[in-house]
């Protein structure tokens, strides 16, 4: 398969999850104005009573990444769209509403409240089409087979536009979210909601720890073990690799007494065995991580973070992960360009 329709399946898969389902507004006029009394303006969105659907104004706008936008793939030419008006799920489809309609949950994080996954684009509009049965609205989708097509007159669900999608994700902007370069932009970070909290075994973690609070201020707790790793290469190996083997929680000799006062922990660890060196999990189980912001910096001498930063959500469910850092050995001399333009793509003012 090439590389363009592995993007298409992805592109597809994450319009599902991300954004639930739409239909057009022409045929839910009724139901906007029967519920306006509780619903809520916000810019030019308009929440439909108690739905989980907002109204979206048409208009047009710049579609595509621009150059300096980051993960923006080589074949994107900006180029303006127009779309019409519509209405977008706005939280995504979630695995027990999935599995209400469906009869089954596909997700490999199970979870009511959240998002469903491992669904195809087959999937998504046999839901769409279920759904709309439901609420005895006319299925917008015809499927034979692989064949599909779409009923442009009906009145039920369907999946947004690529257009549609990312005009709703833009919300007027022309950054990569409407709160411009990171999703938290809108909680502007100071140095005393933010804690660095790092394990490190041969100083390049522990070296970027130092830069990354210079820049910022912020406190910083070292995660030392109360029984220290050997200092010899080989036995530490042995070690990690026997913790892991036992999914051990080495206990810490240091301890955060208020970790409420943070809402952003800046992570930092080696990678150890494709993962977090299992003091990061002590710490990570130590502490509700509820509602805070989670943004690993990995020191590695090759696999980038390995499968850690999957670990580190696990072991902090509830939290969000911000962008990570994967730094390469000591990073040489870019480090502090590096971490600078890090900080920066997550909101976090340098002081
Ligand atoms: C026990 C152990 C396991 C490691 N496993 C990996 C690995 O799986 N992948 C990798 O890229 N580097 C691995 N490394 C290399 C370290 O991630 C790398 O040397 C890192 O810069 C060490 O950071 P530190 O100086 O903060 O301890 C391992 C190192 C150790 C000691």
């Amino acid at each position: 398969m090439n590389r363009k329709v592995v993007a298409l399946i992805v592109a597809i898969f994450i319009v599902v999850i991300i954004v639930g389902v739409i239909f057009p507004i022409s045929n839910r006029e009724n139901s906007r104005t029967n519920n306006s009394s509780s619903g809520e303006t916000i810019n030019n969105t308009v929440e439909v009573g108690e739905d989980r659907l907002v109204f979206i104004n048409g208009g047009s706008f710049e579609m595509g990444s621009p150059e300096t936008e980051m993960q923006r793939e080589t074949d994107e030419t900006q180029h303006e769209v127009t779309v019409s008006d519509f209405y977008i799920g706005k939280y995504e489809v979630t695995q027990s509403e999935y599995e209400e309609v469906m009869g089954e949950n596909p997700s490999n994080f199970s979870g009511d409240n959240l998002p469903v996954e491992n669904v195809t684009w087959y999937d998504a509009i046999e839901y769409c089409n279920k759904l709309s049965e439901r609420e005895e609205l006319t299925p917008v989708y015809t499927i034979d087979g692989e064949n599909v097509s779409w009923d442009r007159s009906a009145n039920g669900y369907r999946l947004p536009t690529e257009a549609e999608w990312e005009y709703a994700a833009r919300a007027e902007t022309t950054t990569p979210f409407n709160t411009e370069n990171s999703i938290s932009d809108e909680e502007a970070k100071n140095s005393e909601n933010i804690l660095i909290a790092y394990f490190s075994w041969s100083g390049n973690t522990e070296n970027a720890a130092e830069i990354i609070q210079g820049k910022t201020g912020a406190d910083v707790i070292e995660l030392n073990p109360v029984e220290p790793y050997s200092s010899n290469y080989n036995e530490v190996l042995d070690q990690a690799q026997e913790d892991m083997n036992h999914d051990a929680r080495p206990e810490l000799a240091n301890h955060v007494d208020n970790m409420e006062q943070y809402d952003t922990i800046l992570l930092g660890y080696p990678n150890w065995w494709a993962t977090i060196p299992m003091p990061i999990a002590s710490f990570l189980e130590e502490y509700d991580f509820s509602g805070k912001t989670i943004i690993p910096f990995c020191s590695h001498g090759g696999g980038g973070f390995g499968q850690s930063i999957t670990d580190i959500s696990k072991l902090a469910p509830n939290s969000k992960i911000g962008e990570g850092l994967s730094i390469h050995y000591s990073g040489g001399s870019g480090l502090e360009n590096d971490i600078s333009d890090w900080l920066s793509n997550n909101g976090i003012e340098e002081q």
